[in-house]
């Protein structure tokens, strides 16, 4: 990020005090950081904070009748690399949505000739509100870049989707937003992610400790490079709200399969992330299995390996991502799904590496390609990871 320039809006929500440690980060990645506030926002975050961390005056009117300072939207507009609106509140949203110009933030929006980046942060009703889903797809129609909020706890008490991305993760989409190449649009990425859940009885299913959360970074790294993305998804907590994103829940690998037949053809690019189970029952009970012997047994059928269907079935260029989880001879193996699968790449995880666990925030990898192996990365964050990985997707002619 050195020497890059990030202008940084500040809007009037609470999770505006989140910005004094996000400017800390930009500021020690060497950034070069101005911010406009608006008015509302000196309520949240103090605009002597926002200075004095960001080694610059901030802006709040066009006119600053204490310094006599005209504030030039213009000067600020042709100033930034990036315009990063954090957090963005319903408010600032609809008005830039549909071209309201009351403040100095908004008519520097509206002169902005590089990218802008919006992260929204509101309550959670606010954030599914049809209106606030219609000014987003606005937004991204005249390219503006979102980053999504996240599920958690939120200021009013409530649980679920609004709050602000953690500072450190708006950091690494911005870093992965500076760095990116081109980014690619009109091109459609079909991922698979979590566990599946296959059925014994009507109250039991076996399944794994898959969480979804690789899958739904690598969702999130995609619509950064300006895919549309379909994830197909088993049990998950994960959440995700984009113009962008189209997701679709199953439950059983059979279900997963007849999600990746229907849309598969029309996507250049699958990556295949999901815990899929090997085997189902053979028999579903059709009412609960009852306790009566000491011991039992369970017949095992195999489940459709849905990334080799998909691998076999496609065409023109469609590249085919999967991932390999290995407890021993990992890189042997890795290679030979490489290959059996007829893959473009392949991402090994081991379970013997420390920290990098089932449901983790974290992960540790090595991408192989047809040529061998193209990078081992240490234990980082999921989304790191998935930047990291979309790049070499799109960087390396397999
Ligand atoms: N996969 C799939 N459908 C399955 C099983 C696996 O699509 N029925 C995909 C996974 O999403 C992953 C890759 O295949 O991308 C490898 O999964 P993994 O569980 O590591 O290997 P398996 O092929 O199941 O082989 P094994 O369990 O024997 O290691």
């Amino acid at each position: 990020m050195y020497g890059k320039r990030i202008l940084l809006g500040i809007t009037g929500g609470i999770a505006a005090y989140k910005i004094a440690y996000l400017i800390r980060i930009l500021k020690k990645q060497e950034a070069e950081v101005k911010c406009i506030m608006t008015p509302a926002s000196s309520a949240f975050i103090s605009p002597l904070v926002v200075s004095t961390l960001s080694k610059n005056q901030v802006g709040i009117e066009f006119w600053d009748k204490n310094t006599g300072v005209w504030n030039n939207h213009v000067a600020y507009a042709e100033w930034a690399d990036v315009f990063l609106i954090a957090p963005a509140t319903m408010n600032t949203i609809g008005k830039m949505a549909n071209g309201l110009c009351e403040n100095l933030l908004l008519a520097t929006y509206f002169s902005m000739k590089g990218r802008t980046i919006v992260a929204p942060a509101m309550d959670l009703d606010m954030y599914k509100h049809p209106s606030f889903l219609r000014n987003i797809e606005t937004l991204t129609n005249d390219g503006v870049t979102v980053i999504p909020a996240e599920d958690g706890e939120l200021a009013s008490g409530l649980e679920g989707e609004g709050r602000l991305a953690e500072p450190e993760m708006i950091a690494s989409f911005l870093a992965a937003f500076m760095s990116a190449a081109q980014p690619v649009s009109e091109k459609r990425i079909c991922i698979t992610a979590g566990p599946t859940h296959e059925a014994l009885d009507p109250v039991r299913y076996i399944s794994n400790h898959s969480s979804g959360k690789m899958g739904f970074s690598i969702a999130k790294a995609a619509l950064l490079r300006g895919y549309e993305v379909v994830l197909i998804c088993g049990p998950t907590e994960e959440t995700l709200l984009h113009p962008l994103f189209t997701r679709i829940d199953v439950v059983s690998a059979d279900e997963m399969l007849t999600a990746v037949k229907r849309i598969w053809q029309t996507c250049d690019l699958g990556v295949f992330s999901a815990a899929v189970a090997d085997f189902r029952p053979a028999i579903i009970a059709d009412v609960k299995m009852k306790k009566k012997e000491q011991t039992t047994s369970i017949q095992l059928e195999q489940n459709p390996d849905i990334l080799k269907w998909a691998s076999f079935e496609r065409q023109n260029n469609q590249k085919v991502v999967g991932f390999a989880l290995e407890t021993n001879n990992e890189k042997e193996n890795a290679l030979l799904k490489l290959e059996q699968k007829n893959l473009d790449f392949v991402v090994l995880n081991s379970t013997q590496d420390k920290g990098a666990t089932f449901g983790g925030e974290q992960n540790k990898v090595t991408i192989f390609g047809k040529d061998g192996e193209l990078v081992e990365l240490e234990l980082q964050n999921k989304f790191d990871i998935a930047v990291k990985l979309m790049d070499i997707i799109e960087n390396v002619n397999a």
